[in-house]
């Protein structure tokens, strides 16, 4: 199977591990489109969708799928998205179409995080993939100062702002030997909102697109 074709496998394998009768959280990027096409075919079987950005809000009600405030829920059983790099711990990077805030806030309150991804996606070690970083834009050069003392190199993304009104800054070079400490270390840096290691919030399932089949990893 192509990468594309893993992503679209991934995605329909997602959808037995959704259950009837509820609102279902929903990500962000080309492996969620996806998946919400699929959900499109069982939409009279739920009761709703979360979405994690603007974009996938538009896509859902595309497809007549209700689009529900978080505000106005108490329980969110499943959430489902991509990754741009997953590790074996089931720890991600993610961001790259830049909805990582929204995309961390859904999954906080998610019971159950299914990733879904092509298997270009899973690594040894994270950090390949630049790390995005959502800044409040009057903290964007003071953020950037911070990061290279943690000894990474930031890049702006240019002509991107988030669905919040922010800027992204994309991290080359950071060594994330442990992703949890790192994510930690982002977060005490004042003007970033969030940043793009799921960590803390780790997925409980990977459904991982391959060359002929779809593997299921899940934590030991
Ligand atoms: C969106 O902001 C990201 O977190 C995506 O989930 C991630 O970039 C994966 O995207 P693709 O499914 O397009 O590879």
């Amino acid at each position: 199977m192509t990468p594309d074709e893993q992503k679209k496998a991934a995605a329909t394998a997602a959808i037995e591990h959704i259950p009837v009768g509820c609102i279902i959280g929903v990500g962000t990027g080309s492996t969620a489109n996806y998946f919400i096409d699929e959900l499109a075919k069982i939409k009279h079987k739920i009761d709703g969708a979360v979405a994690s950005s603007d974009t996938t809000a538009k896509r859902l009600k595309s497809h007549n799928i209700e689009v529900l405030d978080l505000n106005n829920i108490d329980d969110l059983p499943v959430y489902v998205d991509g990754a741009d790099e997953i590790t074996e711990h089931l720890h991600m990077t993610k961001g790259g179409g830049g909805a990582l805030t929204r995309e961390k806030i859904v999954a906080a309150v998610a019971r159950k995080f299914i990733c879904i991804a092509d298997q270009t996606k899973l690594v040894k070690m994270l950090g390949n993939f630049p790390l995005p970083i959502e800044v409040i834009p009057m903290a964007r050069s003071y953020v950037a100062r911070e990061i290279a003392l943690l000894g990474g190199q930031p890049a702006l993304r240019q002509n991107f702002v988030t669905d919040n009104g922010n800027v992204i800054l994309d991290v080359h070079s950071l060594q994330i030997l442990n992703p949890i400490e790192m994510e930690e270390k982002l977060n005490q840096i004042t003007g970033i909102v969030t940043n793009g290691l799921f960590a803390h919030r780790a997925a409980d399932v990977l459904l991982l697109g391959s060359d002929n089949d779809v593997r299921t990893i899940t934590l030991q």
